[in-house]
């Protein structure tokens, strides 16, 4: 299955299969073998994938390197991105040379950065291998680091060549790591799409046993979504915003107790709280509000949070990257599958959504 995404400035395929074996031919099709290329992956990924990667790729490159980084968040940082820099002058990487990700987001968002800066942006592709680098992060074009505790705070608008997407892959990622995706997956569906909603609303046991047809329809509908928004607002003006769906709460939630859940699952909780702000608003029904606190706990998911303050959550919201001139905007929904901003709903209705979610 292969999608097309056009912005502004450039537009390519994402190529989406069971296997690697179309990697090579990708290359092709957008010139850019004959060439040095460079793997980059993570410390998790590269002893299961990097080999067989590397093989399909030799010979049709000049050379073939490959740079492993050691897996986390942590690693996302300009320190980093440097010991990237020293190993492409060793190796002497020119403007010609190609970079790929081979791994998860943190692995895209590096080295789309490194491609964006390297002697003024040099070719790369994405490889992305967890399910919310193939639904999300490797689609769209935003790069970047860390710094100083600050997350995405230095980075890059810039393109891949394509996104390849072997969904195979995610038969080695951690359960918890597939369902953080799957709440980015059913995001889309609330803000843009509703028969890909219901698609994952019907097909949800054959999606989490992991069928290849049910993965690559996921991927493909949340990469359309994906698409859909970046075509029409590449650099975040607008209607981009809609991708923040849930991540406003999210996000607040992120910060008290990030030591104790990951991003997918605060995103699930801000959804939550997102969704019960659309039902006050009487654009949803409580049964559409069941029927998404079912499918998010379907995919272990978690819809509430204990033990945290409401006040701190939403004191935390107004810290939000987001949050302009101390207001606090809201995207929501006025029906399934289709959003909009709030602008500056006020205390009483977010507090009453806050209220919802913990317990
Ligand atoms: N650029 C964007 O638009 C965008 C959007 C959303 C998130 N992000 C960024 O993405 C990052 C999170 O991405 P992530 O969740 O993919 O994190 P990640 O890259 O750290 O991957 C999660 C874990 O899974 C491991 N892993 C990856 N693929 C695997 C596989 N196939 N089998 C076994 N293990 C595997 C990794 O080594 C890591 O331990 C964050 O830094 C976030 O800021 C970027
Ligand atoms: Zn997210």
């Amino acid at each position: 299955m292969e999608l097309k995404i056009k912005t502004k400035t450039s537009e390519y395929p994402i190529i989406i299969n069971d296997s690697f074996k179309g990697l090579p031919e990708a290359f092709e099709r957008v010139s850019l073998t004959g060439r040095k290329l460079c793997i980059i992956s993570d410390s998790n990924v590269a002893p299961i994938y990097l080999d067989e990667v590397k093989k399909l790729l030799e010979g049709r490159f000049l050379k073939v390197v490959s740079y492993v980084f050691e897996a986390g968040e942590n690693s996302k940082n300009l320190d980093v991105i440097s010991d990237f820099y020293d190993f492409f002058a060793r190796e002497q990487l020119d403007r010609r040379s190609v970079l790929v990700a081979l791994g998860g987001g943190v692995t895209g968002d590096m080295t789309g950065f490194a491609a964006a800066t390297y002697m003024r942006g040099i070719p790369f592709v994405q490889v992305p291998t967890t399910l919310l680098a193939q639904v999300d992060s490797s689609v769209g074009g935003k790069t970047g680091v860390d710094y100083k505790g600050n997350k995405n705070m230095v980075g890059a608008f810039y393109q891949p060549w394509f996104v390849y997407i072997n969904t195979s892959t995610l038969n080695t990622l951690p359960p918890r790591e597939f369902s953080a995706g799957m709440a980015e997956a059913v995001k889309h569906g609330y803000i843009i799409d509703k028969d890909y909603l219901y698609y994952i609303m019907v097909n949800r046991q054959a999606i989490k046993a992991l069928d290849p047809k049910a993965l690559s329809k996921v991927v493909y509908g949340s990469c359309k979504c994906k698409a859909y928004v970046v075509s029409k607002d590449e650099k975040e003006t607008g209607l981009r915003e809609i991708l923040n769906f849930g991540h406003t709460f999210g996000h607040a939630v992120e910060t008290i107790c990030g030591f104790r859940l990951i991003h997918g699952e605060c995103v699930a909780i801000g959804m939550t709280a997102a969704l019960y702000f659309s039902m006050q608003r009487g654009r949803i029904t409580q049964r559409d509000m069941k029927a998404a606190q079912e499918i998010l706990t379907y995919f272990d998911l978690p819809v509430d949070v204990k033990d945290i303050s409401t006040e701190k959550v939403y004191e935390q919201m107004f810290y939000d990257k987001k949050t302009k001139d101390n207001k606090i905007n809201i995207v929501t929904l006025d029906k399934i599958g289709s959003a909009y901003t709030e602008k500056d709903p006020g205390e009483e209705e977010i507090m009453a959504a806050l209220g919802y979610i913990v317990k």
